[in-house]
């Protein structure tokens, strides 16, 4: 089911929970509703249910207007953090209540509970209480009951937070799978960078109500719209540092080192005398030469898995970098990075939105114009 937010705004007194959200979302996708804690995922979660009702705005699934619509007519299936599950009930009568509900008979009933139960491989439990199975049990059991109702589209608000790590990483591919088997459209809520980049076809990043950027997940790491998305996705974080216009190129910090900044599309009347630079980790490299590069004094070496961070000074400024263990770097170090030009993202200081550099052919191109009116 294709569904469409327009213009979407939910008011709680003083508190806009939601502001103005548009988007798309396509039959048959996984959209992660990804921010920190408060900046309205569930709540819009709650608007797609229909167990809210918006201040403002519209909400389609396919080409009808479902905004006034209850949640029951919406055919809507939802998970929660918590399972919900029925203490008292066994597995089986857990999958089928929502089909009894639905007055469906028994006989059916049992069929596609039993069904639902072999999809999350839980067929082997369904005599067991919900207080007999494991958290990742629980979980496959609220996502069976979830689904028996075969409804248009399934909801998740946060449903591995009560898992630990191990299970999450299991539980949320275990998700992916049946989510892609059933080809429901499924929007799944957390807080957890890594989970929403590796679980979803597009990611819609979240902050105080409004989207800050709606794009596939490999693109919002490689080409953040803001600094919030920029330093909101990434572990370690990325490095943002302050460089300031200097008559050969701009100066990294208060330190003597300079950096070629390439021409940026934007109006002229921007301030271009201050800009903020992002560099994730693991995008520098140890180097002898080249001309994007930081030099200084490293200052903490641990080992990550396979890498090896460190953090360096350089000036008053302290960067964390990702670098091959083969280098034998040591506290007190001199050390230099380099990074490449696509790898250095450029924001204003002042909006903290990306600055876009022109491309270097649309550059060269210009230059060429310039001399030939000369
Ligand atoms: N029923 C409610 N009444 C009043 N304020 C609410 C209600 N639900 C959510 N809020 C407020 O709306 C904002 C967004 O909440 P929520 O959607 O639950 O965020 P998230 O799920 O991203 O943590 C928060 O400031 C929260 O306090
Ligand atoms: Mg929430």
């Amino acid at each position: 089911m294709k569904i469409r937010l327009d213009q979407l705004t939910m008011k709680f007194d003083e508190t806009t929970a939601v502001n103005n959200l548009s988007t798309t979302i396509n039959d048959g996708e996984l959209v992660s509703l990804l921010g920190p804690s408060g900046c309205g995922k569930s709540t819009t979660l709650m608007l797609l249910s229909g167990l809210y009702k918006p201040t403002s705005g519209q909400i389609y699934f396919g080409n009808q207007d479902v905004t006034k619509w209850d949640a029951e007519k919406r055919g809507i299936g939802m998970v929660f953090q918590n399972y919900a599950l029925y203490p008292h009930l066994s597995v089986l009568k857990n999958i089928m209540f929502p089909l009894k509900m639905q007055k469906v008979p028994k006989k059916e009933a049992m069929e596609r509970a039993k069904e639902m139960a072999d999809l999350v491989q839980i067929g082997h439990l369904l005599d067991r209480k919900p207080g007999q199975l494991s958290g990742g049990q629980q979980q496959r059991v609220a996502i069976a009951r979830a689904l028996v109702k075969k409804p248009n589209v399934l909801l998740l608000d946060e449903p591995l937070s009560n898992l630990d790590a191990r299970l999450r990483l299991e539980m949320r591919e275990e998700i992916r799978r049946i989510q892609q088997e059933v080809g429901i459209t499924a929007v799944f809520v957390t807080h957890d960078q890594e989970e929403a980049l590796s679980i979803s076809d597009r990611v819609m990043l979240m902050k105080d109500g409004i989207i800050q950027q709606d794009s596939m997940p490999q693109w919002m790491y490689k080409h953040p719209e803001n600094e919030f998305v920029a330093s909101f996705l990434g572990n370690p974080p990325i490095n943002l540092l302050t460089i300031v216009k200097k008559a050969n190129g701009y100066q990294i910090g208060n330190s003597d080192q300079l950096l070629n900044v390439p021409a940026f599309t934007l109006p002229k009347e921007d301030n271009l005398d201050v800009i903020h630079i992002g560099v994730r980790p693991e995008d520098f490299f140890v180097t002898t030469n080249g001309n994007q590069t930081f030099t200084g004094k490293i200052i903490h070496i641990e080992t990550i898995g396979r890498d090896t961070l460190i953090r360096m000074e350089i000036g008053d400024t302290t960067i964390r970098a990702l670098v091959d263990p083969q280098h034998d770097l040591q506290v007190g170090d001199t050390c230099r990075l380099g990074v490449s030009d696509t790898n250095i993202h450029y924001f204003n200081v002042e909006s903290g939105q990306r600055l876009h550099p022109v491309e270097r052919s649309m550059e060269n191109a210009r230059e060429t114009n310039m001399e030939e009116h000369a």
